[in-house]
């Protein structure tokens, strides 16, 4: 099997011409069409960012640690959806938005298994100021003029909240499941009242303003990808390898720059990665420190006999670990991946 670090080593080689096969294969490895292009990039999440710094778990790739489920894909997207007229001025009325996030990213083979959707007010004054909330799944698109009626929309959640500069966060597992089918995708409904106290015609631009200015609201999922995950994993050994002679099968050090495969435009982090190889000879007879596997024992024995008609066995991993990936897909989303067989961690003759 050709491990994903051994792609990278084939796209060293090969940096110079613009989109060559091997990147095509790699890009399709990582689970990616082409190479994405982001347009505007927005700011990558902090959430997102925590994970990446908490590292990956080696031995469970595929568990999402942080959010508690499984996963080895976390999206974060932007809301696309613009702000409502308010035809008839409600009292306390202060923000009425659609939501919409677009899903199309996520592949029919992911298991979705988290949705969270995140709403922040960046504003410094207005400290604890006490708002109402409500959120709705828009279930049918009205076209004549956009008026909507009660009946195309379910209430999802009903509830108060202060202003005090801490995100909030809704589980929209069951509806992100959903939306996986685009068709099924009309977004949300968001509005925000003002205090019930503020009654009659004190709807205030003043009460508003900090809602309707300085909302920011992204929408988090994390997936599975079941066709990277091959658990359960070996126990990774923890006893480290005896110098060997320089032209012995081992494992070489190789730093990939993804600068100088063209990618930095799209990589958030790493920058780069110690993905290493394997080299060297395997030669008669096999010693335990070069992890020969049965069948490479007794392929350098008939060698030995039989030179001519069977070659050494070759220097391959034969311990590979996992790395995450922070990249902008093609939606400008923000994407932390977690790959399995990046990092040749041991080289043996098989
Ligand atoms: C979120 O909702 C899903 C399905 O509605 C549920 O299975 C899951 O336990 C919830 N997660 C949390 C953290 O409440
Ligand atoms: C509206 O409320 C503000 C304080 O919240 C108060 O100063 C103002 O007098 C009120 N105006 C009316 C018309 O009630």
């Amino acid at each position: 099997m050709l491990s994903l670090a051994c792609f990278f080593s084939f796209l060293l080689m090969v940096k110079s011409s613009p989109l060559t096969f091997q990147e095509r294969m790699l890009l399709k490895a990582l689970g990616l069409n082409t190479r994405p292009n982001p347009i505007a990039p927005g700011p990558v999440p902090k959430s997102l960012r925590d994970i990446f710094e908490k590292g990956i778990n080696k031995d469970n790739p595929c568990m999402m640690e942080g959010f508690g489920v499984p996963g080895n894909i976390v999206r974060s997207y932007r809301d696309q959806g613009p702000v409502a007229a308010m035809e008839e001025p409600q009292e306390s009325l202060c923000l009425k938005k659609f939501l919409f996030f677009d899903l199309s990213a996520v592949e029919n083979k992911e298991q979705l298994t988290l949705g969270q959707l995140e709403i922040k007010f960046k504003h410094n004054s207005y400290y604890g100021q006490q708002f109402h909330l409500r959120l709705y799944r828009t279930l049918q698109l009205s076209l004549k003029g956009m008026r909507e009626s009660k009946m195309n929309r379910k209430l999802l959640v009903s509830q108060s909240f202060r202003l005090l500069h801490k995100s909030l966060y809704f589980n929209l597992t069951k509806v992100a499941k959903d939306w996986k089918t685009p068709e099924k995708n009309m977004g949300l409904l968001l509005e925000i009242y003002a205090s019930s106290k503020l009654a009659g015609d004190n709807r205030s631009f003043a009460v508003c303003e900090p809602i309707q200015s300085f909302i920011y609201t992204s929408l988090l999922t994390v997936s599975l990808d079941p066709s990277s995950c091959k658990t359960p994993r070996a126990k990774r050994s923890t006893h480290s390898s005896p110098p060997t002679p320089s032209n012995i099968c081992k494992k070489r050090r190789l730093y990939i720059d993804f600068k100088d495969v063209g990618w930095q435009n799209w990589v958030i982090a790493p920058r780069g990665y110690m993905a290493n190889y394997c080299y060297g000879e395997c030669p008669y007879p096999l010693t335990e420190m070069l992890r020969g596997t049965n069948h490479a024992v007794l392929q350098t024995l008939v060698h030995s006999v039989e030179p001519e008609s069977t070659p050494l066995p070759c220097c391959a991993p034969t311990k590979l670990s996992p790395i995450s990936m922070l990249y902008y897909d093609n939606n400008d989303n923000v994407v932390l991946r977690h790959y399995e067989d990046m990092v040749v961690d041991e080289c043996g003759c098989k």
